[in-house]
C-alpha cells in the first residue's frame, strides 16, 4: 500500500476513474481494478441500483446467501435465507431447526411494537411555562407533523404520544421531547427523524410567537430515534417434555444433557465474557436474517447489547426454564426490523428473501430472526456444553482453508475424506497438502 494523500473531488471522478485510482494504491494495481471490475452486475442497471446504495462505490462485495429450511414457527414452515460469510452458522440453524420442527416448532408473540425518538434541548429559563403548555404545543407537534404522518396514519401507524422529559437531573438545562411511533411494517428511521425535526421546528416557533417564552432561552441540540426499541420486542421459545426421551445429544443423557446446557445458559447470566460471545452467537442467527431482507443489522445489534444490559449488568440475552418437567429456552428481544421502505423493496435478493418468507409483515419477520438467534443459540450451547464447537466448525472451515491452499477439486476430494478421521487446522491441512502434491 502506498503513502495515501489528501484526495480532494473523490467523489466527482467518474467511477472508471475512482477505480483506477484506488487500485493504484496496491502493489498489483492492474490485478485490484479487474477484481473490482469483474465484481460488477452484468446488467449494468442492476450495477446501478447497487451503486447508489451507497457512496463512492467501487464494486460489490459478495458474501454467501444461504437457506436453513425447515424452521417451524407458530405452526408455519418456513425456509429461511440467511446471508453470513462465517461457515457453520447456517448448518447450525439448520440442524437446531429440524430438531424443534419436530418437537413443535418455535413458539413467538410479538409483545409491542413502538419505536423511540427524541429531540433533546437545552431550555436555559424557567421550565414552568413551558411545561404547562406542553399539552398545546404536543397538539401543535401532531397537527403540524401531519403531512409526514398522513400516509402512516392510513396504514394504522404514526405517532403514539409525545411527552416534555426534564432530564435537568443528569445535564443541566437539558430537556427532551420524546415521542413514541408506531411505523407499522417499515423500520421507520426516516420517518421518525423526519417528524422530530418538525417537532424541532415547531418547539422553535412556538417559543418565539408566544411572548411569555424568551426564544433566547432555547437551544435545540439534536433530533434523532433512538435504536434502543424496548417497546418493539418479541418473544421465541422452544420447549419440550422430559417426562419422554428426547435425544438432545447421541453422548449424554437427557439428563446430562440437559442439566450441562442450563449451566451453560447460566454462565451467560452470569460472566460477562461469556455473555458476550453467547449473544453474538445469537446475532449470528439475527444478522443474517436482517442482511438477507435487506435490514439495518447494525441497529439490531446495537439495541440487542443495550437490552442485554437493562438490569445494569450485561448478561445473556436467551433464558431456560427446566421445571415441572418441561425444558423451555426462550428469547425475549427488541428487534425493530421492517419490510416495507429501505433496502428491503430494493436490492433484488433482499425482495426474494421476502417473498420466499411469504412477505410477512414486520412482526412476523421479528418471530422469523429471533428464531433463527434462538436457534443459533441453541446449536452454538449444545455443540459447547456436548463435543465442543471446534470440531464441526473446523469441518465446515475445512474448504475456507482449502482454498487458501488453492486446491484443486481432486484435492479437496481426498482431504474431506482424510479430515473424516483427523483434526483440522490450519497446520495440519498445510501438512496434508504438501503430502500430497
Ligand atoms: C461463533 O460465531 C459463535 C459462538 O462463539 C457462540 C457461542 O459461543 O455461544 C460459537
Amino acid at each position: 500500500m502506498k503513502d495515501p494523500r489528501i484526495i480532494t473531488g473523490f467523489s466527482r471522478l467518474s467511477k472508471d476513474e475512482k477505480v483506477d485510482l484506488v487500485a493504484g494504491q496496491v502493489k498489483h494495481p492492474l490485478q485490484f481494478a479487474e477484481t473490482l471490475r469483474s465484481s460488477w452486475h452484468r446488467d449494468p442497471l442492476v450495477q446501478k441500483l447497487y451503486d447508489e446504495f451507497s457512496e463512492n462505490t467501487l464494486s460489490n462485495y459478495y458474501f454467501p446467501y444461504g437457506v436453513a429450511p425447515n424452521f417451524l414457527i407458530n405452526g408455519k414452515l418456513y425456509i429461511v435465507p440467511l446471508v453470513i460469510e462465517e461457515s457453520s452458522v447456517v448448518a447450525a440453524a439448520s440442524g437446531a431447526a429440524k430438531f424443534w420442527a419436530e418437537r413443535g416448532g418455535f413458539h413467538s408473540e410479538v409483545i409491542s411494537m413502538k419505536k423511540i425518538g427524541q429531540v433533546h434541548f437545552l431550555w436555559k429559563g424557567d421550565i414552568q411555562p413551558l411545561k404547562d403548555d406542553f399539552p398545546i404545543i404536543k397538539q401543535r407537534l401532531l397537527e403540524r407533523t401531519h403531512p409526514i404522518t398522513e400516509n402512516m396514519k392510513l396504514r394504522g401507524g404514526g405517532i403514539s404520544d409525545i411527552e416534555l422529559v426534564d432530564m435537568t437531573d443528569s445535564i443541566p438545562d437539558y430537556y427532551q421531547i420524546k415521542g413514541w411511533f408506531d411505523t407499522r411494517d417499515s423500520m421507520g428511521a426516516n420517518f421518525i427523524n423526519s417528524c422530530l425535526e418538525e417537532f424541532a421546528d415547531q418547539l422553535k416557533e412556538y417559543v418565539t410567537e408566544d411572548e411569555r417564552l424568551d426564544e433566547n432561552n432555547l437551544e435545540i441540540i439534536m433530533s434523532i430515534l433512538s435504536n434502543y426499541t424496548p417497546e418493539c420486542r418479541v418473544n421465541t421459545w422452544v420447549e419440550c417434555d422430559l417426562s419422554t426421551r428426547q435425544g438432545f445429544d447421541d453422548s449424554y443423557s437427557d439428563e446430562d444433557f440437559v442439566r450441562r446446557f442450563q449451566t451453560g445458559i447460566a454462565i451467560a447470566q452470569v460472566d460477562v465474557n461469556r455473555a458476550t460471545t453467547h449473544n453474538k452467537g445469537i446475532f449470528n442467527g439475527i444478522d443474517a436474517v436482517a442482511l438477507a431482507t435487506g435490514n439495518d443489522f447494525r441497529a439490531m445489534e446495537a439495541c440487542g447489547h443495550t437490552w442485554a444490559s437493562r438490569d445494569g449488568k450485561y448478561k445473556s440475552l436467551s433464558e431456560i426454564s427446566v421445571k415441572d418437567g418441561k425444558f423451555r429456552f426462550s428469547l425475549d428481544i427488541p428487534l425493530a426490523i421492517g419490510t416495507v421502505g429501505g433496502l428491503t423493496n430494493l436490492h433484488p435478493l433482499a425482495k426474494y428473501s421476502l417473498e420466499l418468507l411469504g412477505n410477512p409483515g414486520a412482526d412476523e419477520l421479528m418471530m422469523i430472526a429471533s428464531a433463527a438467534g434462538l436457534a443459533n443459540n441453541y446449536a452454538a450451547v449444545k455443540s459447547l456444553v456436548t463435543k465442543g464447537i471446534q470440531k464441526g466448525h473446523m469441518k465446515m472451515h475445512l474448504l475456507n482453508i482449502l482454498n487458501v491452499f488453492q486446491a484443486t477439486e481432486a484435492e479437496k476430494k481426498q482431504a474431506i475424506e482424510f479430515f473424516k478421521h483427523e483434526k483440522v487446522a490450519y497446520s495440519t491441512v498445510s501438512k496434508f497438502i504438501e503430502s500430497i502434491r
